[in-house]
């Protein structure tokens, strides 16, 4: 039987369809497009340049998230409410990453996810086109601060160039070298 995820489809402005490629870049995939589609497509592993399998997709957003995202974002605004709880939100993330909303993937090595790492923050330097847009949030190794397991190591990472869902929030997405075999788990 196959059955397995495919896909995230992921929205980004109008004008940072680049900055969507580089990140993509950083972050270790092939990229390509099929025209006449929207979409840029990233391939998770770049030794498997399927379309429909081991793919994020990125287009612009459409006219009616454009306009939700303005609403949404007069409403911050206008809210100091709103505002500090989508602080505290954020803060959350930093503070306690692996439970909260992110996808992720997995890299083959302690160099490639190291050097992943390495190329997101390069990536996202002082006066690189991602300064402000791309954040390496936290990395945690075995027994660092924050590691909740001694069977891979994490890195967290912020973007507003694109996110699955809204984007104003910006995507945290996940990186992980898997030092020890999956545990085989039982129903539930
Ligand atoms: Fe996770």
């Amino acid at each position: 039987m196959l059955q397995r995820i495919t896909h995230s489809e992921c929205i980004y402005a109008p004008g940072d369809g680049e900055l969507v490629k580089e990140l993509f870049v950083a972050l270790g995939f092939a990229v390509t497009k099929v025209e006449p589609y929207p979409y840029i497509i990233a391939h998770v592993d770049p030794d498997v340049m399927d379309v429909m399998s081991n793919v994020i997709y990125a287009s612009e957003l459409t006219e009616m998230q454009q306009a939700f995202e303005k609403t949404l974002q007069a409403t911050l605004a206008s809210s100091q409410e709103f505002r500090e709880a989508t602080d505290n939100w954020e803060n959350d993330f930093r503070d306690d990453p692996q439970r909260s909303v992110h996808f992720g993937f997995q890299y083959e090595s302690r160099d490639s996810f190291q050097a992943t790492i390495d190329r997101l923050r390069e990536a996202s330097g002082p006066g690189k086109p991602l300064e402000g847009r791309l954040l390496v949030t936290g990395v945690y190794f075995p027994g660092d601060d924050g590691s909740i397991t001694d069977t891979m190591a994490q890195g967290f990472v912020w973007t507003d160039v694109m996110a699955s869902g809204i984007l104003t929030f910006g995507q945290h997405l996940e990186l992980q070298w898997h030092i020890e075999p999956s545990v085989v788990p039982t129903p539930a």
